[in-house]
């Protein structure tokens, strides 16, 4: 369907039966992409359980909106204010999760609906050595594609927290921002988005800001455990802000975008396949005698075959204000979860510093790393067994 026929009245109702058949025109430009229109289920009111032997908002799948807020802990700020601080944060977000306001909360109304909230603490370096304990994380070797800027890297202590709704996630936060003040000083806000629920079937793929399918090869299901979690239900996360270079990217032709990544713009399939979850075979060869899969691209060198080595992508895009001359802030909060950042994070990060034809088209402005410690149960708080 051409956008001229859409912008004409009579197509109106042409595209309703489109959408309605599953079948969405996206522009004039190659053939329509299939996509499934969801059920809408009680959005509002979902709830993700707070209490448990890992900490939520990393194996379920990730809510539409999603603020990431880093802390730079006060002077003073020592163990047993930590646990202060501690079990207080952990009694709001065990309130706030299940749609009942916090202690003390300025705006109950704003409370009611948690959309699925979740709110995942992490401590970064600077805890650990404010608590006099050792950390079980250290930042990340330099890079060389890293730009980085201060006002997106470090943090002592990080709030994720994700919901279906931005609204609840925005009084989550100043509700969390208000009682960590005593302790902790702002450091940056990062916030983020993916497709509003009910946009499409929850079983597809998302897009992100680079019309990249994203998130194809990420583990599910039962591939999630050996990749994430630690026996005492622990894990890492490490948070880059990366900024995609719009302005070029839409200038390359689709094939140059998908020699860059590997994989089709319209299915998400291997180069070497035809379908999305197809796997990509790195030995298959093209007509002229090359590789089917280019040496280069981003999932050759982010390729991990081992299941205990993989890491859990949990991106965020971002889209701030455009410049004077309307070109965009867009990128992505990449966040990862794995069980141990040198293992499993910093081989993949090394190798597409080295090479990557993505990189032409993406640059890294911040950095974070924390361990998220376990979950707790209804009479504990995040934290307790290392801050007591
Ligand atoms: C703006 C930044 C980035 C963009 C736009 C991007 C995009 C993509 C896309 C489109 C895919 C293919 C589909 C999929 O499996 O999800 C992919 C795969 C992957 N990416 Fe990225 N990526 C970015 C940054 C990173 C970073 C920083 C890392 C890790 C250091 C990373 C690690 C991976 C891994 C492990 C895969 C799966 C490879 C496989 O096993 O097939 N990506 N990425």
């Amino acid at each position: 369907m051409s956008r001229r026929r859409l912008l004409t009245g009579g197509s109106a109702a042409g595209l309703g039966v489109a959408a309605g058949a599953g079948l969405v025109a996206m522009n004039d430009g190659p053939a329509p992409v299939a996509v499934t229109v969801a059920d809408t289920p009680q959005i509002g009111t979902a709830t993700v359980a707070f209490h448990g032997p890992r900490q939520a908002g990393i194996a379920e799948d990730p809510p539409a909106h999603a603020s990431f807020t880093a802390f730079t802990l006060h002077r003073g700020t020592d163990r047993a204010a930590l646990g202060r601080m501690m079990r207080l944060l952990s009694d709001d977000a065990a309130r706030l999760t299940q749609g009942t306001p916090a202690l003390g909360d300025t705006d109950a109304t704003l409370a009611v609906l948690p959309a699925r909230l979740t709110v995942t603490f992490g401590f970064g370096p600077g805890l650990y050595r404010a608590a006099g304990l050792p950390s079980p994380v250290a930042d990340l070797p330099r890079f060389t594609i890293d730009r980085l800027q201060d006002r997106w890297s470090g943090g002592d202590l990080l709030l994720q927290i994700c919901a279906d709704d931005p609204l609840t996630v925005a009084h989550t936060q100043r509700m969390l921002i208000k009682d960590a003040r005593p302790f902790a000083a702002v450091r940056w806000v990062q916030q983020g988005f993916r497709r509003s629920p009910g946009v499409q079937a929850a079983e597809h793929t998302q897009r992100n800001v680079m019309g990249q399918l994203d998130g194809t090869a990420n583990p599910r299901g039962t591939e999630i455990d050996p990749a994430v979690w630690n026996p005492d239900g622990s894990t890492t996360l490490v948070v880059r802000r990366v900024r995609a270079e719009m302005e070029t990217w839409d200038k390359l032709s689709v094939t140059d975008k998908e020699n860059a990544v590997g994989r089709r713009m319209d299915s998400g399939a291997p180069l070497s396949g035809t379908r999305e979850h197809d796997k990509p075979d790195f030995t298959a060869l093209d007509e002229f005698g090359l590789p089917k899969m280019p040496d280069f691209s981003h999932v050759t060198r982010a390729r991990v075959e081992d299941p205990r080595l993989k890491i859990l992508r949990r991106p965020y895009n971002y889209d701030g204000v455009p410049d004077a001359n309307g070109v965009p802030d867009s990128g992505l909060i990449f966040a990862a979860y794995q069980r141990d950042i040198a293992e499993q994070f910093v081989p993949i990060q090394r190798r597409l510093a080295e090479k990557d034809l993505l990189n032409e088209w993406i640059t890294p402005i911040g950095s974070a790393v924390f361990a998220i410690p376990p979950g707790c149960a209804e009479d504990g708080w995040i934290g307790k067994p290392v801050l007591t």
